[in-house]
């Protein structure tokens, strides 16, 4: 059974009182996740280490850097690399985020270089993909999604890509209160089902977890996280409120219920 993953991306918010006390709360919560399911934080690089130690033993709970180098050591001045990450024991890393594509000039390219690096050590990368609304607007999403999965995923061998964690992010849904629909996120999930179906095959595709981010809330993470090929949720703004966090996490221990 593939994992089914409730994310946070603090992004670049907080001080690092608030990011424990936000922290505080949600582990106060005492949320039991099943097996398969999993809490991920994706925290500023500074709080790594303090937002680690304070998740301790909590069972299924992990934290995430938001992005890693795109080489793999040496005279880089500012960036921290996969190998860094991997030294201070955590074990996820969000690769290819819209706002690093637009606003850091991240191309396909450099993310595949990403991907290497965090592969090579040891971490999940949950890789971001998604669209623009002037894209959405011409019906060509299928074909942008698709294409960025394969400039940056498809020289994966078929034992590194069940590594992979996809995270969906319609670049329109990000951060403007705009959700894609449960159908319309369902749809595009099963896309990208597809075309890991037609590169990789049905036995592996079906092992890989695909997130949904855009605009994710309390109100809605339910309804998003019941669609059939969506495995959960990359969640920015509502991450930054311990209520709203916890009922998304939990929304995962309702997904599997015959009755919500
Ligand atoms: P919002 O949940 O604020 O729309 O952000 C989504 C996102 O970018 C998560 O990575």
């Amino acid at each position: 059974m593939r994992k089914q993953i409730a994310a946070a991306n603090w992004k670049m918010n907080l001080t690092i009182e608030e990011a424990e006390q936000l922290m505080n709360e949600i582990l106060e919560a005492k949320i039991f996740l099943e097996p398969q399911q999993q809490a991920v934080f994706a925290v500023p690089f500074p709080y790594l280490i303090n937002i680690k130690n304070k998740i301790g033993e909590q069972p299924n709970f992990f934290v995430a850097a938001q992005n890693c180098a795109s080489e793999k050591s040496g005279a880089y001045t500012g960036e921290t690399s996969a190998q860094m990450i991997n030294s201070i024991n955590i074990n996820y890393v969000l690769i290819g985020h819209s706002e690093r594509r637009e606003y850091y000039n991240e191309t396909n390219e450099i993310l595949t270089k990403k991907i290497n690096l965090a592969l090579a050590n040891n971490l999940n990368p949950i890789f971001c993909c998604g669209e623009s609304l002037k894209i959405r607007e011409g019906n060509s999403q299928n074909e942008f999604v698709q294409n960025q999965l394969k400039e940056s995923l498809f020289h994966l061998a078929a034992g590194e890509i069940n590594k992979i964690i996809i995270a969906y992010e319609p670049i329109w849904a990000i951060g403007t209160g705009l959700t894609a629909s449960s159908l319309q996120a369902q749809e595009m999930h099963a896309h990208i089902r597809k075309v890991l179906v037609d590169k990789y095959g049905e036995e592996i595709s079906k092992t890989i977890s695909i997130l949904y981010g855009g605009s994710v809330k309390a109100a809605n993470a339910l309804e998003i996280f019941s669609q059939p090929d969506v495995d959960g949720g990359l969640v920015g703004g509502a991450s930054l409120n311990a209520q709203e966090f916890i009922t998304i996490i939990k929304s995962l221990k309702k997904i599997n219920c015959p009755i919500n």
